[in-house]
């Protein structure tokens, strides 16, 4: 893997980033692979997970992260991509950024001579997929599972569908219409799903969908960026809550699981993200253990 622009960056090193991301959280690998290696961290928008992660993760593995906020570099000024990419190729050993489009990170990756990490872009959050298929395998063993999101096809479901395609775990978006996933990216879910044998499709109705489910997973309505259609997304969005009593129609044992920050009373209520069967925090705390192991596999 050179760079992790998108899930399919990382088919082949699913099981391996997750090997080493358990390993680096119980210790078992406990070395300062990355000293004097640094990473800068470009953000676009707004972090708290991704920024907090990559630095203490970086700090961990004896590296540095510098973070650069896209308002005070020149490229906020309009300084082209590719002069950015050439620039901070000279300096640092790998960037993170958080850009507003996609193809941001697809010029810079085109531009640099180091690997890429994004860290979300309206299309896709490879980084957190791997925190939340770390936390599915702590949590429930194994991927045999069943996995239902809840609500918006967003860049979180997308990345998301291609994890469950990828370890053989059978994922179920509940949406209305309009606000299914990235179409092409379903589309190779769907196929790469039938190679490891599991099930991917989307289904309007949410108790249908929740129905054996082990896994309910949400994100907000209003991602950032949709903040114009914020109105109208609560509205066509709202019975898409994971709420006590849909909950209660999962299977007895499931666990709930949010990217955060979440918005209560919208995609999910107070109650269950903070019941026992919430993995919300763990699912946070892992951020910091699969990005450590992404930027252990690139940079070590
Ligand atoms: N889940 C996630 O990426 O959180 P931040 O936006 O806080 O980084
Ligand atoms: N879908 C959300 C995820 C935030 C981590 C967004 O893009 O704003």
């Amino acid at each position: 893997m050179e760079n992790l622009l998108s899930m399919t960056d990382a088919k082949d090193e699913v099981q391996n980033i997750l090997d080493i991301a358990s390993k680096l959280k119980s210790g078992e690998i406990n070395d300062k692979a990355l000293t004097d290696k640094y990473l800068g961290m470009v953000f676009e928008k707004s972090s708290t997970r991704t920024r907090v992660s990559f630095e203490v993760g970086m700090q961990q593995l004896g590296g540095k992260a510098l973070y650069l906020s896209s308002n005070d570099l020149q490229i906020g000024r309009g300084e082209p991509i590719p002069d950015t990419a050439r620039v901070l190729s000279r300096f640092l050993d790998c960037i993170m950024i958080r850009a507003k489009s996609h193809k941001t990170v697809e010029e810079l990756i085109k531009y640099s001579d180091i690997p890429i990490i994004n860290g979300l872009t309206d299309k896709e959050h490879p980084c957190q997929t791997f925190a939340d298929l770390l936390t599915i395998k702590e949590h429930l063993g194994d991927f045999n599972k069943k996995l239902v999101f809840v609500g918006d096809g967003n860049n979180v479901c997308n990345s998301l569908l291609l994890g469950a395609a990828y370890t053989g775990m059978d994922m179920t978006v509940a949406c209305p219409k309009g606000y299914e996933p990235d179409e092409e990216i379903f589309a190779l879910a769907q196929e790469e799903a039938k190679k490891t044998g599991s099930k991917i499709n989307i289904e309007s109705d949410v108790h249908k969908a929740v129905e054996d489910a082990d896994v309910l997973y949400t994100d907000v309505w209003v991602s950032m960026g949709d903040e114009e259609e914020a109105e109208e997304r609560k509205r066509i969005l709202k019975e898409y809550q994971i709420n006590s009593q849909l909950l209660s129609e999962a299977n007895e044992n499931a666990i709930v699981m949010h990217c955060l920050p979440a918005i209560r009373d919208e995609e999910i209520t107070d109650e269950v993200m903070t019941s026992s069967q919430s993995a919300i925090w763990d699912q946070a705390e892992n951020r910091l253990h699969a990005q450590k192991a992404i930027l252990y596999l690139l940079l070590k």
